[in-house]
């Protein structure tokens, strides 16, 4: 287990956190209020090499740890948790399943301008009879003689509509329950392919997500990701991972939202002394930063884990637990610190508030984190 970052770890920190402060703190709260995705942020944290930083630099990546990862990600969700889980459904969610499961021309057709930040990625598994229970998926992937023909819907698919790529799973054999499931790469484009309204959310609103629709949709057999058959593994797979990220991102909301509030602490007077001086504040101040503190280890030693191809599905359900239900903690402290003033539109921690809560619930519940984790420890019965 890792207990401190190398310089380089902090150098990315740096870089990314100078990107975050001067990109997209300014329009952090515009980008919510409108709904809006960071379109130009996004394509110049790609050119800046941010979009692909765990992938090998002969596929475009930026060759780094997933450390550096999990980092770039924090430090975004530090100022905003819409763009820091842009970035970590792009490259843990869309991009991982092609550069693990991928074949070499898979790799070189997607994977190449997925890392390099020249595409967005997307992951569509989730349906509205298949949410908690990712095995009770509907859609369907006919074999047609040269391909595959693709029909049903997904919802909740973080990054679309502005994604390019979607890696998608789809029945294809359905007496074979979760072995009956495969993996296919879709583009943005092609023929029935089609997109439902941007959902209005609660929080995380500069990030997009909408509802995927395919009516016949033609996929080549060159598209198939993995096997046929291997499809649900390819999804928990990659579940294990992107939840490094959404704990990644929480973490970063919760740091972000401790300190505008220890700042806030420091200059509010009242009787007669800053509030910070005042054990009520002190104390939550001191808890807040002792939760944050050991979400950093979970995060920063599942994501080390990962980088060592040792088991870590176990560590990053716990991370992604333990930091989302934390950050909720802290946002709710930091908003009770701010008083009335945090209550108000336009404080940060008032989105901050709003954007910690989808941590809890997308990527697998929290609910199905303890069942993942448990699952590890104990033999599962399933009732
Ligand atoms: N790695 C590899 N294989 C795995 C695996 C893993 N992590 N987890 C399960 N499997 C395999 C099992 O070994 C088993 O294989 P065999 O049949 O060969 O033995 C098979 O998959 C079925 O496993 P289970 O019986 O455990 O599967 P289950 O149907 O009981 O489901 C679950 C398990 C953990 C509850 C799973 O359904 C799950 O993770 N649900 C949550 C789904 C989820 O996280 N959705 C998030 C959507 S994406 C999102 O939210 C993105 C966003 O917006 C940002």
């Amino acid at each position: 287990m890792l207990f401190t970052t190398t310089s380089e770890h902090e150098q990315i920190r740096k870089a990314v956190r100078e990107f975050a402060e001067t990109e997209i703190k300014p329009i952090a709260f515009s980008l919510d209020q409108n709904n809006e995705f960071p379109e130009e942020q996004i394509r110049k944290f790609g050119e800046m090499g941010f979009m692909g930083l765990p992938y090998p630099t002969e596929y475009g990546g930026a060759g780094k740890d997933v450390i550096s990862y999990a980092i770039a990600v924090e430090e975004l969700s530090r100022v905003d948790g819409g763009t820091g889980v842009i970035l970590s459904a792009h490259v843990s969610l869309g991009t991982f399943p092609i550069a693990h499961f991928g074949n070499e021309e898979q790799k070189k057709k997607y994977l190449v301008p997925l890392a390099k930040g020249e595409k967005l990625a997307a992951f569509g598994l989730t349906e509205p009879n298949a949410g908690s229970d990712a095995s009770g998926t509907e859609t369907t992937a006919e074999w047609n003689g040269d391909g595959y023909i693709l029909n049903g819907n997904k919802i909740f698919i973080t990054n679309a509509p502005k994604a390019d790529v979607y890696v998608v799973f789809a029945v294809t054999d359905k007496d074979k329950g979760t072995h009956g499931i495969s993996a296919f790469i879709v583009e943005k484009g092609w023929e029935g392919f089609t997109f439902g309204d941007h959902y209005d959310k609660l929080g995380i609103r500069s990030s997009s997500t909408a509802e995927l629709r395919f009516n016949n949709v033609f996929v080549p057999k060159e598209n198939l990701l993995g096997k046929e058959g291997e499809g649900f593994k390819i999804a928990m797979m990659t579940l294990d991972g992107g939840r490094i990220g959404i704990a990644a991102q929480a973490l970063g909301i919760a740091q972000g939202a401790y300190e505008a509030a220890v700042e806030y602490a420091k200059e509010r007077v009242q009787f007669g002394r800053p509030i910070a001086s005042q054990q009520a504040i002190s104390f939550k101040i001191a808890d807040m930063a002792t939760k944050i503190r050991c979400a950093r280890f979970l995060v920063y030693s599942a994501a080390e884990l990962k980088e060592a191809h040792e088991p870590y599905g176990k560590e990053s359900a716990m991370a992604k637990m333990y930091a989302s239900d934390i950050a909720l903690e802290v946002v709710n402290d930091a908003v009770q610190i701010f008083g009335g003033t945090g209550y108000l539109k336009g404080m940060d921690v008032e989105r901050m508030y709003r954007d910690a809560k989808i941590t809890t619930i997308y990527e697998g519940t929290n609910e199905i984190q303890r069942i993942v984790i448990a699952s590890h420890i104990l033999p599962r019965k399933k009732d």
